[in-house]
């Protein structure tokens, strides 16, 4: 494992500390604690009496984290488990409630780099993009058997790509496909080459079958409703998210959650008894400064949604 990966920069790191309104003494999870980066600023700002829960589904992930959390290794516990699941993780292991609960969606920088991943249009790998190697489907499955229509399906939907039926089309015609660089270059056959300064023709392709591989809009909504039940009074749900669709789910949440009705608009009188449970905090997404855009141009388009849980007797 490469060191440079230590290196490896959290983005929007002091934004999400403040976010988190980290605290000594703090309790805090990391649903998708990578390779530990904002972990290690959770628990610096968290000093004396901090203490972190961390879960990754990838365990090559874990092990980074577990060696750049070191000097903390009393104060944090890593898990292998889906962030799906992080209410019944944390009942399990007696880690509640939380002041804050953190999720830096999607893959690591990493996890990209590492071409026996499959992650990558630009490194030759195999078609996998499994976030974990216990599960079962992995991106070749879906390339080289999947229907036509349910791949170009898979494509408009988790790659917004309007180009999904000319793809699916020459996917099929082409297979069976083993390789990341053979995808990519079925993709462009299919609509082209590169456009000057556009992203490369397969980018929607590749994070089609990431979303689809790994489920991830799935683990999101399954995720988000277990924060009230884990926060305490005025904990904190932070998400960093790096797509539109689940930036949409995330604002989405919070703004449902923040509001005491969620009758249609038109609906002269309430019928639905929803209280509201969260606070939005800060007006919508909070974005990257240019000068971290310009030092990690992966945090381009990160966007980061914050709510504060209200105690029960406001909810
Ligand atoms: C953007 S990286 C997180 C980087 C991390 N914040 C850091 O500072 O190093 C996202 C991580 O989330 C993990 N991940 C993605 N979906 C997950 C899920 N449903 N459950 C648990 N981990 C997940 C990935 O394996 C990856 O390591």
């Amino acid at each position: 494992m490469a060191e440079t990966a230590i290196d490896h920069a959290p983005v929007m790191v002091d934004e999400v500390v403040e976010a988190l309104n980290v605290r000594p003494g703090g309790r805090y999870v990391d649903g998708t604690v990578g390779a530990g980066g904002h972990a290690l600023a959770i628990l610096k700002a968290s000093e004396p009496g901090g203490s972190l829960l961390g879960l990754d589904r990838d365990p090559v992930a874990l092990e980074r984290a577990r060696r750049r959390l070191k000097e903390y290794a009393a104060d944090v516990k890593l898990i292998q488990c889906d962030y799906a699941s992080v209410a019944e993780v944390c009942e399990r292991e007696s880690f509640a409630p939380v002041h804050g609960l953190l999720l830096d969606l999607g893959m690591s920088s990493m996890q990209l780099d590492e071409a026996e991943r499959g992650f990558s249009f630009q490194r030759e790998g195999p078609l996998d993009m499994r976030f974990s190697p216990d599960q079962t489907i992995t991106a070749a499955d879906i390339v080289n058997k999947y229907d036509r229509n349910d791949l170009a399906d898979i494509l408009r939907r988790y790659g917004e790509e309007t180009r999904a039926k000319r793809i699916a089309r020459r996917i099929e015609e082409r297979r069976p496909l083993h390789t990341t660089t053979e995808l990519a270059k079925v993709v462009e056959e299919a609509v082209g080459g590169r456009v000057r300064r556009q992203s490369h023709p397969a980018t929607r392709t590749f994070q089609a079958l990431r979303i689809a591989v790994n489920q991830e809009l799935l683990s999101l909504d399954t995720a988000l409703p277990q924060a009230y039940g884990l926060l305490g009074d005025f904990g904190r749900l932070v998400v960093l998210a790096y797509h539109s669709l689940e930036d949409r789910a995330v604002k989405e949440f919070i703004n449902r959650e923040s509001r005491d009705c969620i009758c249609p608009p038109k609906q002269p009188v309430c019928t639905c008894d929803h209280k509201a449970r969260f606070r939005r905090v800060g007006r919508g997404a909070i974005t990257p400064t240019e000068a971290e855009v310009e030092a990690n141009p992966r945090a381009r388009s990160a966007k980061m949604r914050v709510a504060e849980r209200l105690p029960a007797s406001a909810a």
